[in-house]
């Protein structure tokens, strides 16, 4: 059971912590009162317990069971803090605080919902996909090694992309978009690279976008402005600044401007 510790911050048993593929790993948590309020592209923050290690690490929400309460958070091993979170047991606890910022919107009513994930963005699709009704187009693009392609093909059709080739069509996701002049609404999750990409084809072929940003983030709740990003703006200077924690991760890809832009 979770027990509660302040408003937001909960302690969370670990049901498991297991190795999914190459330094990715799936941590499945029981915190009914996070599954109960959280939706798709939320995310929340997990605490180190090395004491060096306070700022918390952002990871998406990917699957919620409501049934039994679980969250299911999946994540790469990037720094001291992932790789910390890697040797936690099934049984112990975690410091969890969430669900955190705003996630997509799921009642947007298309033709075609085109799913768009790179890298550690594609885990968020898992439990976007399984709330949006309707057609589900799902382009998930990897380095090499994919993950999650089989738990995704349970709700629409998947195409893989590796910058490698080594699965699927050899470039990226927007390569890919272009090559299969693929249409819909756009939800997409990804490295800024890939998501100023999905954000020119959207404006190209003017497809309505939700992009979620990777910014990188210091408190994650909206109070130390660690995570501004730009946003479209009728005032003088054409921008205000936004919190991606508290006012995102998601925004409609028309407003966001990003710094090369
Ligand atoms: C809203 C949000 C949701 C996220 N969801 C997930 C998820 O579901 N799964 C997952 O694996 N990761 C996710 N991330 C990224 C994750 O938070 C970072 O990888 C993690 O905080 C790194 O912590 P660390 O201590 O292991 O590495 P650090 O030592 O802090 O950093 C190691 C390397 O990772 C890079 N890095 C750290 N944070 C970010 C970031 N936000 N974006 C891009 N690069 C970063 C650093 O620049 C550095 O090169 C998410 C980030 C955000 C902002
Ligand atoms: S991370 Fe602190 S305000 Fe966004």
């Amino acid at each position: 059971m979770c027990e509660t510790m302040n408003k937001s911050r909960t302690v969370c048993k670990i049901i498991s912590n297991e190795l999914l593929t190459d330094q990715i790993f799936e941590m499945i948590l029981e915190c009914p009162e996070i599954v109960n309020e959280a939706k798709p592209g939320q995310f929340v923050n997990l605490y180190c317990r090395h004491l060096g290690r306070l700022l918390p690490r952002p990871i998406s929400v990917c699957e919620l069971n409501k049934d039994k309460g679980h969250l299911h958070l999946i994540y790469a091993i990037m720094g001291n803090g992932t790789k910390e979170f890697s040797t936690y047991n099934a049984g112990e606890t975690i410091d969890v605080m969430g669900p955190l910022g705003n996630g997509y919107n799921t009642d947007t009513v298309s033709d075609i919902h085109l799913i768009v994930g790179g890298g550690v963005g594609t885990p968020p699709m898992v439990e976007l996909c399984k709330q949006l009704k309707g057609r589900k187009i799902i382009v998930v693009g990897f380095r090499d090694n994919p993950y999650l392609v089989n738990r995704l093909k349970e709700y629409g059709e998947v195409y893989v992309t590796t910058d490698d080739g080594s699965a699927g069509f050899k470039g990226n996701v927007v390569e890919f978009l272009e090559k299969k002049s693929l249409k819909g609404s756009i939800y997409a999750c990804g490295p800024t690279p890939m998501l100023i990409g999905v954000q020119a084809y959207a404006d190209k072929y003017n497809l309505d976008a939700s992009l979620s940003l990777e910014e990188r983030m210091g408190c994650g709740f909206g109070a130390c402005v660690g995570c501004v990003t730009k946003i479209a703006s009728n005032n003088d200077a054409g921008f205000i600044y936004k919190k991606v924690c508290k006012d995102g991760p998601v925004f409609n890809a028309k407003e966001v401007l990003f710094s090369c832009n």
